[in-house]
């Protein structure tokens, strides 16, 4: 089975999830993107949805979906989101779209986090894929400076990439993340980070891994 349609099935899943009059809080990532058009097919259920980014608003207001905001919402009770890599305990690194931190604020926001991810991206540890650092344009090489001696992890530039907050990337390349709760901690602690794509002290409640049939973690 291809990646694609793996992901196609983890979002069509995660619609188990989604109950009547809900205002459901959306990811971004192609993997969310599934899961909206699926969401589209029950938009009479729902009141509507609080979005993570420019793009999945779009999508979102593009099938008729309401999207609010989250300081009228108040708490949400489920979100859907995926991840670029998902452990054991699923703890996640999310970010490889540059939405980690408006995704970040959603998960803490919601009762339940429904991830839901593609095969490849479970891994016994996290870091493989280069771990996302939102930081402040002015703070970016204070911040890769902190980030080297900290982690001993290489930091690059995503150069070209302004987040939905005016801010810029850093990936944090050959990290083997052993305590991501504390990385999570310490990287948070460096003026100038936004936020880190480590979803570890908030971790997913359940993960879907897409296939057929899609297995619920
Ligand atoms: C965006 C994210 C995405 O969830 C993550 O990059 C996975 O994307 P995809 O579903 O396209 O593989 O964190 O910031």
């Amino acid at each position: 089975m291809s990646q694609n349609e793996a992901k196609r099935l983890a979002g069509e899943k995660a619609i188990d999830y989604v109950e009547d009059g809900m205002i459901v809080g959306v990811g971004t990532g192609s993997t969310v993107a599934f899961f909206i058009d699926a969401l589209a097919t029950v938009k009479d259920r729902i009141k509507g949805a609080v979005s993570s980014s420019e793009q999945s608003t779009q999508q979102l207001r593009g099938h008729g979906i309401e999207v609010l905001d989250l300081n009228a919402t108040g708490k949400l009770s489920l979100y859907v989101d995926g991840a670029d890599e998902c452990d054991g305990n699923k703890r996640l690194i999310k970010g490889g779209g540059a939405a980690l931190t408006r995704e970040k604020i959603i998960a803490e926001a919601s009762e339940k986090f429904v991830c839901i991810i593609d095969p490849a991206k479970q891994v016994p540890v996290l870091g493989r894929f280069p771990l996302p650092v939102e930081v402040i344009p002015m703070a970016r090489s204070l911040v890769a400076r902190e980030i080297l001696a900290m982690t001993g992890g290489q930091p690059v530039w995503r150069d070209g990439v302004t987040t939905d907050n005016g801010n810029w990337i850093l990936d944090i390349h050959n990290l083997s993340i052993v305590d991501p709760v504390g990385m999570e901690q310490a990287l948070n602690q460096i003026p100038g980070v936004v936020s880190v794509g480590l979803f570890a002290r908030r971790p997913a409640d359940v993960v879907i891994v897409g296939g057929q049939p899609p297995i619920v973690l």
